[in-house]
């Protein structure tokens, strides 16, 4: 299933829309019902209004009425080269705590090996209401 993820994310990375950092993020989100939403990174003029890839693909699933997630494989680098890992920001940490369950799974790539975990250990003690 990483294999699918990763291809899914490589097919969208291009598209990512990064004039200002040149970093080049895409992201493949797998529902419990086998659907894959996919995100890139969208930088803007006025930097905060930038959205990130993760927040993009959650974005889209929920818009399609998804609320049932398994895991998100990250890819990213400089340019859209695949270099090291790129884990997820804070903000998206945030938000994956907002519609997952402790067993989601984030998985990340540097261009030759996968590594995940499940999003407690990227964001233990998260705030919540
Ligand atoms: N970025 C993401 O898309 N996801 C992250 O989790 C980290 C950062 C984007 C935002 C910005 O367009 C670029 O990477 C550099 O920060």
């Amino acid at each position: 299933m990483n294999n699918i993820l990763l291809e899914r994310a490589l097919e969208v990375l291009g598209n990512a829309y990064a004039p200002y950092s040149r970093f080049q993020v895409a992201a493949a989100l797998l529902c419990a019902d086998g659907s894959i939403f996919t995100g890139v990174n969208a930088e803007n003029a006025a930097y905060g209004s930038t959205l990130c890839a993760e927040r993009s693909a959650f974005m889209s699933a929920i818009t399609a009425g998804k609320r049932d997630f398994v895991k998100i494989l990250i890819i990213g680098g400089e340019n859209g080269n695949i270099t090291s890992f790129c884990p997820p920001c804070g903000s998206c940490r945030q938000v994956m705590c907002e519609f997952c369950e402790e067993n989601f799974e984030i998985v990340l790539y540097d261009g030759a090996r996968f590594e995940s975990a499940a999003l407690p250990q990227f964001m233990p003690r998260s705030f919540s209401l």
